[in-house]
């Protein structure tokens, strides 16, 4: 996949300064479709001719590998902005989305940051408050825990997004999700990120328990579930492995459908 640095000149001096809507897609389990979300949502808005910067906070670095990035080859990561303040934040062009990518070193982040409220501010200061004014949209895509990473996300962020698996214990661990996320609000009054998104994935309507348990969160949450589903799709599975978005990979399957129609209902909130 090409990759060119940086924003080009001609299209910073074009545009208008915007302010972004900055989204972190969050939930403590793994598997439940964060970083495909991350990356095919962000996409999605590109290809509605958004401007998008994709950050990449997992050490696993899958969002980063997923677009094309080769993340162990990298010199510069979000990593080295997290620790030094003096680090432009690194912004890959990959096809009109920018990529800033994650790097396995993040695993040894907790150590490097103030484990309090100073250190939840980081990926603000460091990169997000650093980046220019040219985005529409921030997207975040979260490790599977609520650590240290998380925790600045949410800082961060004006909208966390949780996608849920529709199955057994999801339910369960969204509401401890939006517990958890509700006492850290409550304890850093600064923090202003409203969860606003609940995204069904891996949606099969065959499924009793899956027909079940969309139904009892969108009763409970009706303002904040998503109408689009994202079906369970072979060609969704795939796509991180051929390191190309779904529109690349399949654009006739299920899956770019209903992550294009999402970025279409992102677009329309
Ligand atoms: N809608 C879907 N249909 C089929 N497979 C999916 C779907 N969403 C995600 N997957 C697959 O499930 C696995 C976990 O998804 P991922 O987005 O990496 O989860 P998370 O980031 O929350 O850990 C990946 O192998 C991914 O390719
Ligand atoms: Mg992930």
């Amino acid at each position: 996949m090409a990759q060119k640095k940086g924003v080009k000149r001609a299209e910073r001096t074009t545009r208008k300064p915007v302010t972004p809507k900055i989204i972190a897609l969050v939930n403590m389990k793994g598997g439940t479709g964060k970083t495909v979300t991350a990356v095919n949502l962000s996409a999605g808005l590109t290809l509605l001719k958004k401007r998008v910067c994709l950050i990449d906070i997992d050490a696993q670095c899958n969002a980063t590998y997923h677009v094309g990035i080769k993340a162990h080859e990298l010199e510069v990561s979000v990593y080295d902005s997290l620790v030094d303040p003096t680090v432009k934040p690194p912004i890959i062009n990959c096809n009109g989305l920018y990529v800033i990518p994650a790097s396995l070193r993040l695993a040894g982040i907790e150590q490097k940051l103030p484990a309090h409220i100073e250190g939840f501010f980081t990926l603000k200061k460091n990169v997000v408050n650093k980046l220019e004014s040219v985005f529409d949209f921030i997207i975040i895509d979260c490790p599977p825990s609520l650590g240290i990473m998380t925790l600045n996300a949410i800082t961060t962020a004006t909208d966390i997004f949780i996608p849920v698996q529709t199955e057994a214990f999801a339910e369960r661990g969204m509401y401890q999700l939006a517990r958890a996320i509700k006492s850290y609000k409550d304890s850093n009054p600064d923090v202003v990120a409203k969860i606003s998104g609940i995204l069904f994935t891996r949606f099969d309507k065959r499924k009793i328990l899956n027909r079940q348990t969309v139904l009892r969160i969108s009763e409970k949450f009706p303002d904040i579930v998503f109408r689009t589903k994202i079906r369970d799709n072979v060609s969704l599975g795939e796509a991180p492995g051929f390191r190309k978005d779904i529109f690349s990979y399949k654009p006739d399957c299920y899956g770019a459908t209903d992550y294009f129609e999402l970025a279409k209902e992102v677009l329309e909130r």
